[in-house]
């Protein structure tokens, strides 16, 4: 296993459109691996592969530190109520902003043996599955937010996507 690179805004590579994963290949696994220890290493809740440089439809989330979350090939297919909060990106370090997303969301993934499943979730998890799958599409929260991009030093209540 090893720490990645993380990607910052500026980088072409997170606005690039991410291709399907066709098959849980040894390297794939590799990078599953990677990017869970990567995002680990940066305290954050979510990390896209495209963030570590990679475009391939594949997430990981964890939001309590102890409920790792893999996601490969993911498609929202319900979505329900409103939610508002502070949210944040390991690719814009140091910013947050004032993002509205859905405050319920099921989607569809594949796990690492390639096997189709659903996952709900909603206020955290909600927002990080809508904010991460955002990024297998080259899109960044920032293009989102309401409001002034702030500095997160600044905003107490805040997520860390
Ligand atoms: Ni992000």
């Amino acid at each position: 296993m090893a720490i990645r690179k993380i990607r910052e805004m500026g980088d072409p590579v997170l606005n690039k459109q991410c291709k399907e994963v066709t098959e849980v290949t040894p390297r794939i696994r590799e990078l599953i691996d990677d990017m869970f220890e990567t995002l680990y290493e940066a305290n954050g809740v979510g990390l896209a592969a495209p963030q570590v440089g990679i475009l391939k439809r594949i997430v990981v989330i964890d939001v309590t530190g102890e409920d790792p979350l893999l996601l490969i090939n993911p498609r929202i297919i319900e979505t329900s109520g409103e939610q508002e909060g502070y949210e944040g990106c390991l690719s814009v370090p140091g910013k947050t902003g004032y993002v509205t997303r859905p405050n319920y969301v099921k989607a569809v993934a594949w796990n690492e043996n390639m096997e189709s499943f659903e996952i709900e979730g909603t206020e955290l998890l909600a927002r990080a599955i809508c904010h991460e799958l955002d990024h297998l599409d080259g899109h960044l929260y920032v293009e989102k937010v309401s409001g002034p991009l702030m500095n997160t030093e600044d905003v107490e209540e805040q997520a860390e996507d």
